[in-house]
């Protein structure tokens, strides 16, 4: 386990070393790299655990990524948008619950218009000034990032979904790799807390693929990075592919955390779809974010980028104490401020 001190010591990795260190992992020597994220993790954020709480606002997307259920071609879904004020509503409800961060996600859905959004995103800050508040709402031009973090937003995830190129344009009909770069580094300039990431598990994804993933996110230096696994959804050109494992995935997530260790990493709701202690096992592995779904319980089965998600009909009210004992039970201590990352709150 030569690279295991290496990577702990170091922070970094070459891409032959990524390589080597990944193929000689196996579900015994792993638990070593686990150990290591975790106290990784405890250097920089301590046993804290954040929360989010996730707003889906609308399912109406205009891309066709081959393995996501919301996907344009897909005529099975039910499609819906929530008004200003039915969002307005939801982070009320958060708020209430203690939720200090509201992530407000949706398709490629541009009925949003920047005016809409830059509207909503005042509201949102007026009402609850000490929230952060963060975007998920894929790829806009430069000006309208640059009006919604002048209007307030904080951060944006936008997932690099796959670092290879070509697996990337295969998967994603008329988008371009240079593109998702292009938007990532738009943001960063801009001034949000940036969160890429990508699936495992994807079919033609080997241990170089991988291993550009990690690279890719090193060199970023995202302030977050969501991981999950790859889960066939059965209206899409992918639903007879296999599906990225839970135990891969703990080791991307493991060493996300060893390479970019200030980072803010979920534990995500795939990891929890894929295995009921997925996602405490993601937090013993490194993982320091839990995000909950506040979005009102009549949208939530519209809202399947794959199918069985979880926690599609809690009542977020029940459910924010449900899962603090989950975090409590699992070693953690639920952390209810914004959540900030590290690195941001340093350079400010
Ligand atoms: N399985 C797992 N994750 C998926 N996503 C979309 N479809 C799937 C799927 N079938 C992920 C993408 C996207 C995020 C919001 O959800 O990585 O960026
Ligand atoms: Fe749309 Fe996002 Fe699904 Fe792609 S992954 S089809 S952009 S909702």
């Amino acid at each position: 386990m030569e690279y295991l001190q290496k990577i702990y010591d170091n922070n970094n990795l070459n891409k032959e070393e990524l390589i080597g260190f990944m193929k000689s992992l196996n579900s015994e020597n792993s638990n070593k790299l686990f150990e290591a994220a975790n106290k990784t993790r405890k250097k920089y954020y301590g046993n804290k655990v954040y929360m989010r709480g996730l707003i889906e606002f609308s399912n109406i997307c205009r891309n066709n990524c081959l393995y996501c259920g919301l996907r344009a071609s897909n005529t099975k879904v039910k499609r819906y948008r929530l008004t200003t004020n039915e969002i307005l509503e939801c982070c009320e409800e958060g708020y209430r619950l203690g939720y200090r961060t509201f992530v407000l996600q949706s398709g490629e859905d541009m009925w949003y218009t920047k005016e809409i959004l830059v509207d909503l995103i005042k509201k949102v800050k007026e009402k609850f000034p000490d929230v952060a508040l963060t975007l998920s709402i894929g790829e806009r031009p430069y000006n309208e990032y640059e009006s919604f973090f002048k209007s307030g937003a904080d951060r944006f995830l936008l997932r690099h979904e796959t670092a290879s190129k070509k697996l990337y344009e295969k998967l994603h009909p008329d988008m371009l790799f240079e593109d998702r770069v292009d938007c990532l580094n738009n943001l960063k300039e801009i001034g949000y807390q940036v969160g890429a990431g990508f699936m495992v598990g994807l079919p033609d994804q080997g241990y170089e693929e991988l291993a550009e993933d990690l690279i890719f996110l090193k060199n970023l230096e995202p302030d977050m990075i969501g991981i999950g696994p790859f889960i066939p959804h059965s209206a899409t050109p992918m639903g007879n592919e296999q599906g990225g494992t839970i135990d891969k995935t703990l080791i991307m997530i493991a060493l996300v955390r060893l390479l970019v260790p200030d980072v803010l990493l979920p534990a995500t709701t795939a990891m929890g779809t894929l295995n009921p202690q997925g996602r405490e096992l993601a937090l013993k592995a490194g993982a320091n974010v839990v995000m909950s779904n506040i979005s009102p319980i009549s949208v939530r089965d519209k809202y399947q980028l794959y199918e069985n998600k979880i926690c599609i009909d809690d009542e977020a009210s029940k459910y924010s104490g449900y899962i603090e004992k989950r975090i409590n039970a699992a070693g953690f201590i639920l952390d209810t401020t914004r959540g900030d990352s590290i690195k941001y709150l340093c350079l400010k």
